[in-house]
């Protein structure tokens, strides 16, 4: 029934009222059950609740990563409350199918759901050009051709698509993109940079972030991304003689320098959400990145206020000065989250244990490092165990996703030389000569990170060779003939000769001591036969990074920067018949030279082969 209230009761109503509603909000704030809190501060609550009731031992457990190779017991998941499990560059067996890893990584999460707490590990991989891991994937070209596209939308693309592979085996988390920024060709890891420049590195990682993590953390194809390696790892000093690699040595710079070039990517990386980053396995002035904790705690995560996770490289801390418990404090005080041991687990967390338990590594760490863990773990959806989305297994090495690899190829091309149109080739040429120990190679054409670890020459999974998407693309009446030594005398009109590195990875591909990146003997006295023939000569470089070709740049009548486009050879034909013309841009100065190197846009006395950015069309 309606009263109506008289006036002078209707003005204490209204006090009481307000009185009240004003009492309501206080205790909702309290609460946190207010409606106007952010979804941030309830998340927290969740995180505050669940680490309120975890042991040191367990919260010690989330900090743990260990290789699925390393892992000793399945059950050890269960036992030790084990955070994650990566699948290191050779941990996925070469003929893994997906539903086999999306089986295999099931059965590690059941160990998981077995634990006290029931916390799910979060499963991490290397997947940076594609699902890299597993064949019949579609493999993209590496960063540094995508670096050359000039395009973030399409390394965006390229980013959604390796979640959307990837996310149907269950593995959520890639170690990528790397946004280092390399300055010196020496280093095996340049093709895992876009290029030189920290506008490259920026611009393409942030693409690739959104990429990976997709409109939501939470949806079933969207997977954490990781920048990598923090910092500096690109810039790191190269004299000879370097025992070591690259990213395992040490920047020499002032932190103006360091911030100017490499801070960058970062800052742009934690401003778009980037949830998980790398530290890098080098130092800077001496000081290794695993234990610095002005770099990893006062600058990333206070300056720059990262409220993601912060996961060690392969087992980087025991590059640390002092004892085995030294490394271990050094580092989680320094402000790592995530210890990649990859094995000796218990070691690890007994050690971490003891150490929290003397004093050594305050318990106020531990708690954050663990908060960040599960933050990353609450916001990806995994504390609402979403099962795997196995449907997403199908799009693998789609028809769809290897038209848009096809297109990162085609605008990923460099054409350093066109004497006289000599390119676009006519689709109607009598025979075709082509040549060289990369045209036929699909390994070669993938490089490293590809199934396994180095990656390697030959048929190492399914796509498109140089050469079948020049057979593919020339008319019926066209003769292609494959002579990989060049030695043919059969009478061709023009010959395509396709030469360079083959696969590598991280220190494998260092220049140090007497290796250059001079055309190795097989592809000089290939390119001499060739040039025997007296016809028109193109070249196509298939490299991670430039090469010294000042030699064979003058034999030849046109020259094409290749990089290492990954399945999808047809996009390279694309582009040498005409159907689309070059458009690619030198991510990274040309050098003449072993001893021009490092040339980078800006030095002084800049004079390289090619300038930076440098690149013809038809
Ligand atoms: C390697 C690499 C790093 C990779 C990690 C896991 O040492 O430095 O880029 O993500 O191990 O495979």
């Amino acid at each position: 029934m309606r009263t109506i209230l008289g006036g002078n009761k209707r003005k204490i109503a209204g006090k009481l009222l307000r009185r009240f509603s004003v009492f309501l909000l206080s205790v909702c704030i309290s609460l946190n059950t207010n409606p106007l809190v952010n979804a941030d501060t309830k998340l927290d609550r969740k995180i505050d609740q669940l680490l309120n009731r975890m042991t040191l031992t367990e919260k010690i457990g989330q900090m743990t990563q260990v290789d699925r190779i390393g892992l000793f017991e399945i059950s050890d998941i269960q036992e030790y409350g084990l955070g994650s499990l990566l699948f290191g560059g050779d941990s996925i067996l070469p003929g893994t199918t997906p539903g086999q890893l999306a089986d295999l990584v099931e059965r590690y999460q059941a160990a998981a759901l077995k634990s006290r707490l029931k916390i799910p590990l979060i499963f991490g991989v290397d997947a940076v050009h594609g699902f890299n891991n597993i064949a019949d994937s579609v493999i993209f070209p590496h960063n540094i051709g995508m670096g050359a596209t000039g395009d973030p939308t399409l390394v965006e693309k390229a980013a959604r698509i390796t979640a959307i592979e990837m996310a149907g085996t269950g593995i959520k988390w890639t170690f990528a993109p790397c946004v280092a920024v390399a300055r010196d060709e020496r280093w095996g890891r340049t093709y895992e940079s876009y290029g030189e420049t920290p506008e490259l590195s920026t611009t393409f990682g942030v693409a690739a972030i959104k990429g990976f993590q997709g409109a939501e953390l939470q949806n079933s194809d969207s997977v954490v991304a990781c920048a990598k390696h923090y910092i500096g790892d690109g810039g790191t000093l190269h004299g000879t003689g370097i025992a070591r690699g690259n990213d395992q040595g040490d920047a020499s710079m002032t932190e103006d320098e360091l911030r100017r070039v490499h801070l960058t990517p970062y800052i742009e990386a934690v401003k778009n959400g980037v949830r998980t980053i790398m530290v890098s396995h080098s130092g800077w002035n001496g000081q290794k990145l695993h234990g610095h904790e002005y770099l990893l705690t006062k600058v990333l995560k206070e300056e720059l206020g990262f409220t993601g996770f912060l996961v060690s490289d392969w087992k980087s801390f025991l590059q640390l000065p002092g004892t085995y418990e030294e490394q271990v404090a050094a580092a989680i005080n320094a402000g790592i989250d995530m210890m990649m041991v990859v094995d000796s687990y218990q070691l690890f967390i007994n050690t971490t244990k003891k150490l929290v338990e003397s004093g050594k590594i305050p318990l106020s760490r531990i708690d954050d490092a663990a908060r960040r863990i599960l933050k990353v773990k609450f916001e990806l959806g995994l504390l609402n165990r979403p099962k795997i989305n196995h449907k997403l297994r199908k799009t693998i090495g789609s028809e769809a996703h290897r038209e848009v690899a096809r297109e990162c190829v085609r605008k990923s091309l460099v054409l350093l030389k066109n004497h006289s149109r000599t390119l676009p080739l006519s689709k109607n040429l009598k025979h075709l000569l082509v040549a060289g120990k990369s045209a036929d190679d699909l390994g070669n054409q993938c490089g490293g990170w590809t199934i396994t670890w180095h990656g390697g020459s030959g048929k190492t999974t399914t796509g498109t060779t140089i050469l079948q998407g020049i057979r593919n693309a020339v008319s019926k009446e066209t003769v292609v003939s494959y002579d990989r030594d060049g030695k043919s005398v059969q009478e061709a009109e023009a010959a395509i000769v396709v030469i360079g590195e083959t696969p590598y990875a991280e220190t494998k591909g260092d220049i140090v001591g007497s290796k250059t990146l001079h055309l190795d003997e097989t592809d000089r006295a290939t390119i001499e036969n060739v040039k025997k023939l007296g016809i028109p000569m193109v070249i196509i470089l298939v490299s991670g990074r430039p090469m010294i070709i000042s030699e064979e740049l003058n034999q030849s009548d046109a020259f094409l920067a290749a990089w290492l486009p990954g399945t999808e050879g047809q996009g390279v034909a694309d582009v040498l018949f005409g159907d689309y013309s070059p458009t690619g841009k030198l991510p990274c100065s040309w050098p003449k030279n072993m001893d021009q190197i490092p040339v980078n846009i800006g030095d002084a006395d800049y004079a390289p082969l090619f300038e930076y950015g440098f690149g013809l069309s038809y």
